[in-house]
């Protein structure tokens, strides 16, 4: 009937045009079009990973709120970019003693650093998040993963960023951390298509084994590997990722630096995702969302992250 419908050029022209559809579908994260992730929640506005910086960038009308994963010493997922805490909360005034005697013996960065796997949720929870940030954020806590999944979950249509960072730490502690967040995701439903319709989920590691065994334990879950090497954009190693990731998520130097790289990711199923864009570093652009907006639309990548999600430049839906 289709085909009696349409002049045979006409039916050509539909044809391509669909399929053209059907491949951008597949391309873009959550097949929605081009994708808003919030770096750590609105962080240029509100301390990162607080619950103030992820309502923000739901208000912000964010796809997705990034959480960066760590494990407590009683094997609760928090959300934190660092393996320690002093960046970013009080924890040197409130636990002056418990730095890590390893890492200072091994001379790594900062004389006292305190690894966020040395403490309970409970002493971690005494900790203020938001005070180094501005006064304006004091009494900020930590956000447990438990707690960003029912505050994103609260808004159907916005999806989560989960990424596993640093899994041999944990490994080299007897700690399984994939095994934490698999058993948690599966616990929740998230993996269940009925919850991804709502609330959308993907994965991101740069640990190329964490991003395989998500593959085989969560398969209905999108999975992306992050990378800061060029290495990981050639042909031969695309094609090795796709097999087992539905995204590359370049540092977007080497996206610029390799700008068909896009092509040749598509090609093979790919996504392409870039990070990380903020008005606090320097681009080459006027200002962010300009930068943004070439990355979006001239260098064609999917999705990226972003410390500004207001500014996303925004063209379809
Ligand atoms: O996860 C994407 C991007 O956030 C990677 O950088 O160090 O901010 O986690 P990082
Ligand atoms: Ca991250």
């Amino acid at each position: 009937m289709f085909a009696h419908a349409f002049p045979r050029p006409t039916l050509v022209c539909l044809l391509v045009a669909v399929s053209a559809m059907m491949a951008g579908a597949q391309n873009a994260p959550g097949g929605r079009g081009k994708q808003n992730i919030a770096h750590r929640g609105a962080s240029a506005y509100a301390p990162e990973h607080t619950l103030t910086a992820y309502r923000l960038a739901m208000v912000q009308g964010v796809d997705f709120v990034e959480q960066d994963l760590a494990v407590t010493k009683d094997g609760v997922l928090i959300c934190l970019h660092d393996d320690t805490l002093e960046r970013t909360s009080n924890v040197a005034s409130v636990f002056p003693e418990r730095f890590s005697k390893e890492l200072m013996e091994r001379g790594r960065g900062p004389a006292r650093r305190y690894v966020a796997n040395d403490f309970t949720l409970d002493e971690i929870r005494k900790l203020d998040m938001g005070r180094w940030f501005s006064g304006k954020f004091m009494g900020e806590h930590i956000v447990t993963w438990d707690e960003a999944i029912e505050l994103v979950r609260d808004k159907p249509g916005t999806g989560m960023y989960p990424e596993l960072k640093s899994p041999p730490l944990y490994t080299a502690r007897g700690v399984d951390m994939a095994k934490i967040f698999v058993d948690s995701v599966k616990k929740h439903g998230l993996d269940r298509p009925e919850s991804l319709k709502t609330t959308p989920v993907i994965i991101q590691s740069f640990d190329e084994p964490t991003i395989r065994r998500m593959a085989a334990d969560l398969p209905t879950i999108r999975r992306v590997f992050l990378t800061e090497d060029a290495a990981d954009v050639t042909d031969a190693r695309l094609k090795e990722l796709s097999a087992f990731s539905s995204g590359i998520a370049p540092a977007k130097r080497i996206i610029a630096e390799h700008p068909d790289m896009v092509a040749r990711a598509h090609a093979l199923k790919l996504t392409v995702t870039a990070w990380t864009f903020s008005t606090d570093e320097k681009t080459t652009q006027a200002a962010v969302r300009d930068e943004m907006s070439h990355f979006l639309y001239e260098l064609g990548i999917d999705a990226l992250f972003t410390n500004n999600p207001d500014l996303f430049p925004r063209r379809e839906r």
